[in-house]
């Protein structure tokens, strides 16, 4: 087991079994991200993506909540009374591993949402691949509730997951909703009793540790493009990604899943994956 002790202030992070927990750990201050949050993340996940011991990351908050969204008073107070080209620091740290590492992320990631999720926190929720979050976990786009519209990208976060009208009401009304809702309304996989949520995670991460990572990533990844380019531009795109997994697949897994079908008849691809 790596437990990278003590490396982060803001975060914790223990690789075992193949899965990176990566914990955000400010819990006093509910998880809010911080410029140092913030900082520390994207080496956070740089880090996990080098470690050959961590093959799935689950994106997880200390104590009673997930993260509670920006830190009102570290990332817009005292960065309001700072020199304005600072700004353009702290939101790029921000953005750097909110959505833009972690949506394109080279391992599957699971976000496991403990307790309270609000605002700025719908932009790492969205980008993590697959969700889970406890029944009783509190969302909600509190933005409105203290004077600014969604931040960041949390408005396409939304756009991307939550049908039209749901997630506008959310978006004005600034009232919460449990993880049951979360799951009716698309924006996590599923909800379960918080005391059998790691258990929950642990099963869809045991799946995803079953399967051939190139080409996990190149499936995963593919289709998040989809919804930015044209028909024309995907036929391209997706040609050249399964390609590109075929062409670095050390194990070959799609000579292993034809033989095993259709010489060796050991498996039947619809309702079972290859034996690695
Ligand atoms: N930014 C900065 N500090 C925050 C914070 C945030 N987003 N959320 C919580 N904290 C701090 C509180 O200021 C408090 O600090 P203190 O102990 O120094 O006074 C501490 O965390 C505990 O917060 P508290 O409100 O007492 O906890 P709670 O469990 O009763 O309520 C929340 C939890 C999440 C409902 C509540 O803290 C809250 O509404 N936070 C703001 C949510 C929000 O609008 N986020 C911004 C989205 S962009």
């Amino acid at each position: 087991m790596n437990t990278y002790e003590g490396r982060w202030q803001t975060v914790t992070v223990e690789v075992e079994g193949g899965i990176a927990w990566v914990t955000l750990n400010r819990p006093e201050k509910r998880n809010a991200m911080s410029p140092t949050l913030n900082r520390e993340m994207r080496d956070v996940l740089e880090t996990v993506e080098q470690d050959g011991d961590a093959r799935v990351l689950v994106l997880t908050g200390a104590g009673t909540a997930w993260t509670a969204g920006m830190d009102l008073k570290e990332y817009f107070r005292e960065v309001d009374a700072g020199p304005e080209i600072l700004q353009e620091r702290i939101r790029r740290d921000a953005s750097e591993w909110q959505w833009k590492l972690l949506r394109l992320y080279s391992k599957p990631t699971i976000a496991m949402v403990n307790g309270w999720c609000f605002g700025g926190g719908f932009s790492p929720l969205v980008a993590c691949d697959l969700a889970i979050a406890a029944d009783e976990a509190v969302f909600g786009l509190s933005e409105i509730n203290w004077g600014i519209p969604p931040g960041n990208l949390v408005s396409k976060a939304m756009a991307d997951t939550v049908g039209h009208r749901e997630a506008l009401y959310y978006i004005m009304s600034g009232k919460t909703f449990d993880g049951r809702k979360a799951a009716e309304m698309g924006l996590v996989n599923r909800s379960v009793p918080l005391a059998q949520l790691r258990e929950a995670v642990l099963e869809l991460a045991g799946e995803l540790l079953d399967k051939n990572p190139v080409v996990l990533r190149a499936a995963k990844n593919g289709f998040k493009r989809c919804r930015e380019l044209t028909w024309e531009q995907n036929e391209d795109y997706l040609y050249a990604k399964l390609d590109q997994a075929q062409l670095r697949d050390p194990e070959h897994g799609r000579e292993q899943g034809l033989k095993q079908f259709l010489d060796e008849k050991s498996i039947k691809p619809g309702l079972e994956a290859y034996r690695r």
